[in-house]
């Protein structure tokens, strides 16, 4: 049986963090199973967004899965914190971390899944002997730093391009892709390969959390 695996992850970036329980349960009634939480230092990138002790939060409100995108320099550092916080899934950048294998393995020792993310600029060939270690594989297709950014085109031909590799190494990780997704583009992501799609301001826009959500989601049948 083929695992259906697309899924819309709801970036909670764009979240109204005043309303945060109540955004939350909101998705939970969509049927979303998976949040994902950027973490921003104002050093890997410019700029600051929350830490574990909110992913703790996160995680008394809500039992979906946690999936926690680490923007952040030296990101083996925090990884028992963020672990401890609740997060059932923890992706690092390859351009953060010096000993990526060793940073991937301590995450999956944790017994969570361990996800590693590059930067529109970073080729792929980055990921080429980390492939067959990771859980799953996040495409930037955006600066990293900010929602509600433009979708960078060239991500599209990365995707379908990583899915070959996999193909070829005969690998199973998850293909995500983050950053301007939206009514747009989530197809062209989808035809390329993507199967999480992660989407911040395309779902918090306006307040319409269930119509956006309902239209991605009607995109990706
Ligand atoms: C960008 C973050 C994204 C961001 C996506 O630095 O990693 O997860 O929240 O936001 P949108 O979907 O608005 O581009
Ligand atoms: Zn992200």
């Amino acid at each position: 049986m083929t695992q259906i695996r697309h899924q819309i992850l709801p970036s909670l970036l764009s979240a109204d963090f005043g309303k945060l329980e109540e955004n939350i349960k909101r998705l939970e009634a969509l049927g979303v199973t998976t949040l994902h939480l950027d973490i921003m230092d104002g050093n890997f990138v410019p700029n600051i967004s929350f830490g574990p002790d909110i992913v703790s939060t996160i995680r008394k409100i809500t039992k979906l899965t946690l999936d926690t995108h680490l923007m952040i320099q030296h990101p083996e550092a925090y990884i028992e914190k963020f672990y401890e916080a609740g997060s059932d899934i923890l992706t690092v950048h390859a351009e953060a971390t010096v000993h990526l294998h060793r940073t991937v393995t301590r995450i999956q020792e944790l017994g969570i899944k361990a996800g590693v993310a590059i930067n529109p600029a970073t080729p792929l060939v980055m990921l080429e002997e980390i492939l067959p270690f990771v859980d799953l594989v996040l495409i930037m297709s955006v600066n990293p730093g900010f929602g509600g950014q433009k979708y960078i085109a060239t991500s599209t031909k990365k995707i379908s391009v990583l899915k070959e590799l996999i193909a070829k190494l005969n690998v199973q990780p998850i293909i995500e892709v983050d950053g301007g997704i939206n009514a747009e583009t989530i197809q062209t992501a989808l035809a390329a390969g993507a199967e999480y799609f992660v989407a911040g301001h395309a779902v918090f826009a306006n307040n319409n959390i269930e119509l956006n959500y309902h239209t991605l989601k009607t995109l990706l049948q």
